[in-house]
Parts: structure tokens; C-alpha cells; sequence
């Protein structure tokens, strides 16, 4: 099968990350095709997609018809269930979708000729980190839960397929929206530091607020921590440096790069605290005081990844920083598409 050289098949199109990604690969010149199965994603967030097909990773003859009707040359591969608690609670789930899935979706992309792939990979494949040290790709991977574990063998499987060249792109904290082209993030639940915090400074209307878990407000999880203030640091990346740096791998990939695995992020941490700081001065709200609660189970002291490596062989540069990502994710969170569409799941997850 002759493929097009233009096309890239993007699974999770409809999702926070993979919508931004089709937003940056159009406008490389590519043309994206998204698959998703809305399990989670929205439809609004397919707008940017040259086309848009309904349906599984796991679906096989599925994956084989998309492949025949628009000969991708490459895959992106964002689609997959993402809460490390839920994970805990229902290993099979993440097992089945992050893994499983994605197994017959990688081969059954090989059978079909399609011999580059980037794997959307998360800073979870660590596991336990007790150090402060940025964290270089070459550490030892031991994830201490199934989400982690589940990405983990993804990439694992992904690696050995014979005659497919992969990238694996390991995430750290990811925010941020690019509210110009009507996407952001809209999940629900929300769990993410940046949402949780610009919700209830903009003013979020109360039903959203209620029904993400805000009705008493923001509250910050452990200041305990062994850390410069007591709060836990985390190394934050716009989603459009993310989507920028999936362009780049892809490119890479088409150039003929070997396969790899990238970590993404700033190189820079910042504590629960300096983002409420952050927050505060960026949208004028000095008044905003936040809770405090025990820690949530689970969560490191410190993540901060070195990056050194997407810099040298990608040539990828993280350009935004947490200021533009509080100030586009708040003009996204204020937009009509976001607070319907919370408000549509909290109606679902409730009936
Ligand atoms: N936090 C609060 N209050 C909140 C929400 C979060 O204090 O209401 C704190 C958390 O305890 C944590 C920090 O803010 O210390 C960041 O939390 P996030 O939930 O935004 O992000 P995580 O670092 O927990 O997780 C992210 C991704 C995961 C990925 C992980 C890899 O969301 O998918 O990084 O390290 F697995």
C-alpha cells in the first residue's frame, strides 16, 4: 500500500493533549486524521482534524479501515485512561485499555505498513522518586501503580515490534489551553493542580465548581513535604510546548531517528504554593487564600524532569511559562464549550 506522506493517524484526538497536537500538526502542514472513542474525549476537540472516525484501538478490523481509506505514514498515539487513583482501584481497566489495546493498535498499525510511531508516555513510569534531582530518561523504571505500570509496557511492546521506529515521550505536569482555537482541557473528573486552582479564581459558575469537588474551595494537598516550603514540586509544561515537541518527534521519525524515549518538561520546579503565588498575581486575585488538607496518598515530593536530551536531538525548547498557563487555561475555563461540557458529564456520571 502506497502511504501518504502527509497523513498521521492520531488515537486520543478528541482528548485534552492529542487535540492540541492535531492543532499544531495542521498547522505544519500535515494532515491529521483522529480515532477516538469519546469514552472520554469530546467532539468539539475534533474540529482541527482533517477527518474524524469514531472508534476503538482495540477494534483491530477498525484500526485496518482507517488505515485503508487514508494510508497514514505515521501514528500518534494519545489514547488512554489517565488517573493514577482510579488506577489503583481498577487495575484491569488500565491494563486493558493502556496496554492491551494499545498492543493491537501498535500491530495492527505494523501490519499495515505504518512504521513510525509516538507514544504519548508519562513521568509515572518512574515510580518512586526520593530524590530532588532532575530525572534523566536513563533512571530505572519501577512505576508504583498500574497507570504507571500500564505505559510502562505500552512502550515496552511498542520498542520491540520489528521494523517500526518509535519515540516515547515521558510527560511531567502538563497545563495550559489554547483557548484561539477553542480547545483546552475538560476532564471530569478534574484532579490537576492548575484547573483546581484557576476554577475558583475566576469564578467558575457553582455547578461546575460543585461538581469537580470545589464547592469549599482549593485546597492544598500536604505542606508537610521535605521541600523548600513544604509543598510538593512538580515540573509544569505548557500543552502547546507538549503538542510543539510531538511535531518534532514526529519529524525525527520521518527523517529516519532511531527509535528513542524523551522526558518533557521545563527543567524548572515549582511548589504547590509559588503556583497558588503564580495564580494570585497573574489573575489579580490577592485576596485568594487557599485550604489545606493531608497529603493525597501517593504523590512524590518532588518530579522534575531533565530534558537535556529533547533539547540536544530534538531540538525542543518549552517556550510558556506557568504564567501563560494559568492565563490561557483561566480564558479557556471562562469559554461556553467548557462549562457545558462539565456540566453535560456531571449530568451523565450522576443519572
Ligand atoms: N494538588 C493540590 N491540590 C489539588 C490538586 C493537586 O495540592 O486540588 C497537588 C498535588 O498533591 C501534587 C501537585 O498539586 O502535589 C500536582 O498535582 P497534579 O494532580 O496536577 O499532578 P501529579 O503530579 O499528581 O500528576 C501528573 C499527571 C499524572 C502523571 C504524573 C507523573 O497528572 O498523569 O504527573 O508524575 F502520572
Amino acid at each position: 500500500m502506497q502511504l501518504d506522506p502527509s497523513v498521521v493517524l492520531v488515537s486520543g484526538g478528541a482528548g485534552y493533549i492529542g487535540s492540541h497536537a492535531v492543532h499544531v500538526l495542521k498547522t505544519a502542514g500535515f494532515t491529521p486524521v483522529v480515532i477516538d472513542s469519546l469514552v472520554n474525549g469530546n467532539l468539539w476537540a475534533t474540529r482541527g482534524a482533517s477527518a474524524f472516525r469514531k472508534g476503538d484501538i482495540g477494534d483491530a478490523g477498525f484500526v485496518r479501515t482507517v488505515c485503508d481509506e487514508f494510508r497514514p505514514v505515521a501514528a500518534l498515539h494519545f489514547a488512554a485512561f489517565i488517573e493514577v487513583g482510579e488506577s489503583v482501584k481498577a487495575p484491569e481497566k488500565y491494563f486493558m485499555n493502556n496496554r492491551e489495546k494499545a498492543r493491537v493498535f501498535f500491530d495492527t498499525l505494523a501490519g499495515k505498513g505504518v512504521r513510525n510511531v509516538v507514544f504519548s508516555s508519562t513521568a509515572a513510569v518512574y515510580g518512586e522518586v526520593t530524590e530532588s534531582a532532575p530525572i534523566r530518561e536513563d533512571r530505572p523504571t519501577r512505576p508504583v501503580n498500574p497507570y504507571g505500570q500500564s505505559k510502562l509496557d505500552a512502550e515496552t511492546h511498542l520498542r520491540s515490534i520489528t521494523g517500526v521506529n518509535s519515540v516515547a515521550l515521558r510527560y511531567f505536569n502538563v497545563a495550559g489551553a489554547e483557548p484561539d482555537a477553542g480547545l483546552g482541557e475538560a476532564h471530569f473528573p478534574e484532579t490537576h493542580l492548575i484547573p483546581r486552582i484557576v476554577l475558583p479564581l475566576i469564578d467558575a459558575p457553582e455547578a461546575v465548581q460543585s461538581a469537580l469537588g470545589l464547592a469549599t474551595g482549593f485546597k492544598i494537598f500536604g505542606t508537610d513535604y521535605p521541600t523548600r516550603d513544604g509543598t510538593a514540586v512538580r515540573d509544569y509544561i505548557h500543552v502547546m510546548d507538549l503538542a510543539d515537541a510531538h511535531v518534532r518527534a514526529l519529524r525525527y521519525l520521518l527523517e529516519g531517528g532511531k527509535t528513542d524515549v524523551f522526558n518533557l518538561g521545563s527543567g524548572a520546579g515549582y511548589s504547590v504554593k509559588e503556583i497558588v503565588e503564580a495564580a494570585r498575581t497573574t489573575l489579580k486575585r490577592s485576596d485568594f487564600k487557599p485550604g489545606v488538607e493531608l497529603r493525597r496518598e501517593g504523590d512524590p515530593a518532588t518530579l522534575i524532569a531533565d530534558s537535556t536530551k529533547a533539547r540536544d536531538i530534538l531540538s525542543w525548547r518549552p517556550e510558556r511559562g506557568v504564567e501563560h498557563m494559568i492565563d490561557s487555561a483561566a480564558a479557556w475555563h471562562r469559554s461556553p464549550t467548557y462549562t457545558d461540557t462539565i456540566l453535560k458529564k456531571a449530568t451523565i456520571a450522576s443519572s
